[in-house]
């Protein structure tokens, strides 16, 4: 059944730093990917209903977080970390009379089973994958090879620390592809949508990877004002990875229980807009402010981002230099 995995839900609840007003830069893409997708899934689904006569079809949302990204249709699984504000998500969809579905909340962590064997049409999960189910061992570690210093994502700066991530990642993918392979009918669908790297491209490299270390910065600059510890500084390290495509698509074709129907990449959106530095800060604080008040406490939430404000104005960042990561939607067909 479900393992367990380190949970980092995003920010709960309807307030002014909640995910769900706090999330329209991911939503963008999964937008301008939507109607296609819903095209391709109306028209194999149409051939999974002719083959075995179902009325009913069941979807799960793997991460669905507090909505408003998640997907819209027949009875839908809701599934997220147990300590995901599914309250929220609840509240906010449209009364059941102007529904078009039916929902369940599923809580437990998708790097492991959470739905029964053979019960999903079609599974789908968004902005979720580059979570990983924990932060590699050894990257918080002073001693070893791979610890990250004061670093505090997979930048790729440091070698060893990158491959530690990786390894993490490859685990992980296939742990949520074993684990979709076993809940999803045989011809039944997975898609996975969310960003990736472009081969090639370094995290560091990009506006996000930049944000992420620049908040980094802000630690740091914490600890010198002595407002966090230098110890807890050098154990902290978010367990995210975004992969490379070809890293991404490597680990779909390992693991072999899926083909895959298509894997299409866009641009996002926003790429070509000045995203000003309040909506960054507000965006970035939606994510990662759990993942912040578990290891610092909660009394450092309000000052690191204002400082982050403070740095972004101070040495903003030239989105005409930095590389792009890519939107990528992955549509898997189940093995019969
Ligand atoms: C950035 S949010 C994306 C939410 C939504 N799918 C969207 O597209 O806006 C990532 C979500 O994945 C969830 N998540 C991360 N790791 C998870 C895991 N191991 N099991 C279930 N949910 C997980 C987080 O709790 C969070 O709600």
């Amino acid at each position: 059944m479900s393992t367990s995995s380190q949970s980092y839900p995003m920010s709960g609840g309807e307030d002014l730093h909640s995910y769900i007003h706090n999330s329209s830069y991911q939503k963008a893409a999964i937008d301008s990917l939507q109607e296609k997708t819903r095209l391709y899934i109306l028209e194999k689904i149409d051939l999974l209903s002719l083959k075995t006569g179902l009325s009913t079809f069941t979807i799960a949302d793997f991460g669905c977080s507090v909505g408003p990204n998640t997907f819209h249709a027949f009875l839908v699984c809701f599934n997220d970390q147990p300590n995901n504000d599914f309250n929220t998500l609840f509240r906010t969809q449209p009364p059941s009379s102007e529904r078009e579905y039916f929902s369940v909340g599923v809580p437990g962590s998708f790097y492991g089973r959470v739905l029964p064997r053979n019960s999903i049409h079609v599974g789908h999960t968004s902005y979720t994958i580059h979570w990983l189910s924990k932060v590699p061992e050894h990257v918080c570690e002073k001693k070893s090879p791979a610890w990250n210093k004061k670093y505090i994502q997979c930048n790729n700066l440091i070698e060893e620390a990158a491959k530690a991530y990786k390894i993490q990642f490859t685990k992980d993918m296939s742990t949520f592809l074993e684990a979709r392979a076993a809940e999803i009918v045989p011809g039944g669908l997975m898609i996975l949508q969310g960003q990736c790297l472009p081969d090639g491209v370094l995290m560091s490299e990009t506006w996000e990877g930049i944000v992420i270390d620049t908040i980094g910065d802000c630690l740091m600059d914490m600890e010198k004002s002595e407002l966090i510890s230098e110890e807890k500084l050098e154990s902290f390290s978010v367990p995210i990875y975004f992969p490379q495509f070809s890293e991404l698509k490597g680990e779909i074709e390992q693991n072999g229980s899926f083909a895959i129907e298509l894997m299409q990449t866009i641009s996002h959106p926003f790429q070509d807009m000045h995203l000003t530095n309040d909506f960054t800060t507000s965006t970035f604080r939606a994510i990662f402010s759990s993942v912040i008040e578990k290891h610092f406490g909660e009394d450092v939430v309000d000052e690191l981002f204002d400082q982050l404000t403070k740095k972004l104005n101070k040495y903003p960042i030239d989105f005409q230099k930095c590389k792009k990561q890519m939107v990528y939607c992955i549509v898997l067909k189940r093995n019969t």
